[in-house]
């Protein structure tokens, strides 16, 4: 793929470049004034980089003459596999790329990007950062997924729990914090050029096949997004015969279907609830000193910042924290943590019960520098985890990951889980 000349759409080059195209404004919307097209941070990242693998994967197939070829998955869900496979560290191999974050070429990854350096909680924090993002956090399927987004609506409306979680703590964690923009991984324009990039996100799409196939029914309604929305959105790929192609969201959703599966193997993360915390989460309820989150709302996120939300009705409803008009500067890396009733204040460990969930972007350059998006955070579990479902309001710490400002929140509240129309 790297020796094919570069205007060949098949060329290591052209592949990455397709990736720029889709996530830095290379597309406009017709017909609907200067809003341009992105893949990341709605509903459209799961099928687009689905079917963006299926083609680089074909097209590799093809060139080493071998139709069974299949890209492998760099499995970070799994303690065996949260370092960066050693086979990406040949200086010599074609899959070497000499941008990647020197202090992380065997480092364990951090997907919850505390710093934490120890490498047993980095595990353990990594496992909740998964059971988290897949089971805990979710209550319908656009939590997860990530929100609509539709011809004649801005970029971003929301990035799934995978999506902004793991997925960008790799990015991040690979790329070189030595290159203006953290290349290769750590800005979506050049994250193509990292051959690892496409093992990570065979990961990445893995955890959508999982999350259908594995996570208990229970956990959410719906799985499946019926919008004609959705469905009908399509992209432009080149195949392994260099053949310009239109795909639809539609076929993607059954990779069984698409002509592949991914093995079956251990998912430590999935039994991961963290331990019950309720004994000081008791105490901390009968304590009345922190700020009302109305009185500090917009909140321009700089420094840890702890207050009281007032919830809607007491009980175990289905209640949701919602994160509104979240405001970011899309050139930068940025990620907030968002803890209740924390009772230790160790933003270093994330396993436990009072951890709620995470926002965080890679950099990207965008016709627009701002941007602004929404999360929600399912809290049922965590209520039940902390025996706090009888309590009148809730207090929340929220911790930057990142240093400087570049995020500012419009407002947050609890709500009832609406139902599903
Ligand atoms: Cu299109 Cu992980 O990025």
């Amino acid at each position: 793929m790297k020796e094919l000349p570069e205007d060949d759409p098949r060329s290591f080059m052209q592949q990455a470049y397709i990736h720029c195209a889709y996530c830095n404004g290379a597309y406009n919307q017709p017909g609907q004034g200067d809003l341009d097209i992105q893949v990341h941070n709605s509903w459209l990242f799961f099928p687009f980089h689905r079917w963006y693998l299926y083609f680089y994967e074909r097209i590799l197939g093809k060139l080493i003459d071998d139709p069974t070829f299949a890209l492998p998955f760099w499995n970070w869900v799994n303690p065996k596999g949260m370092t960066i496979p050693p086979i990406f560290l040949d200086p010599n191999a074609a899959i070497y790329d000499a941008k990647r974050n020197p202090a992380n070429l065997k480092a364990v990854v951090d997907l919850g990007r505390t710093g934490n350096e120890d490498p047993m909680q980095l595990v353990t924090n990594n496992l909740t950062v998964m059971y988290t993002e897949m089971v805990r956090g979710n209550a319908d399927v656009y939590d997860f997924m990530g929100q609509p987004y539709r011809e004649g609506t801005p970029v971003s409306p929301g990035p799934g729990s995978s999506e902004r979680g793991s997925h960008t703590a790799l990015h991040i964690f690979v790329g070189d914090p030595r290159e203006p923009s953290g290349e290769d991984m750590g800005n979506f324009y050049s994250a193509g050029w990292d051959p690892l990039f496409y093992c990570h996100h065979a990961n990445v799409d893995r955890m959508w096949l999982l999350w259908k196939d594995v996570l208990p029914k229970d956990k959410v309604p719906t799985k499946d997004i019926t919008d004609p929305d959705y469905l009908n959105a399509s992209f432009l790929f080149y195949d392994e015969n260099a053949q310009l192609v239109r795909v639809y969201v539609k076929d993607s959703l059954d990779t069984r279907k698409m002509g592949y599966d991914l093995q079956r193997i251990d998912l430590p993360w999935l039994d991961y609830r963290p331990p019950i915390q309720m004994a000081l989460a008791r105490i901390k309820r009968t304590s009345s000193f922190f700020p009302k989150a109305a009185s500090l709302f917009p909140l321009n996120l700089t420094k840890v910042v702890r207050f009281e939300v007032q919830k809607t009705k007491k009980g175990k409803a289905d209640e949701l924290l919602v994160l509104e008009n979240i405001t970011v500067d899309t050139t930068k890396f940025l990620k907030f943590d968002v803890f209740v009733n924390d009772e230790d204040d160790n933003p270093l460990e994330l396993d436990k019960a009072a951890y709620a969930g995470t926002y965080a972007q890679v950099p990207h350059k965008s016709p627009k520098k701002l941007s602004t998006t929404s999360i929600r955070l399912k809290l049922t579990d965590l209520y039940e985890d902390m025996d706090i479902g009888d309590d009148d309001s809730i207090v929340v710490t929220i911790v930057p990951r990142h240093s400087g400002p570049g995020v500012t929140i419009g407002g947050i509240k609890i709500i009832e889980n609406p139902p599903k129309a």
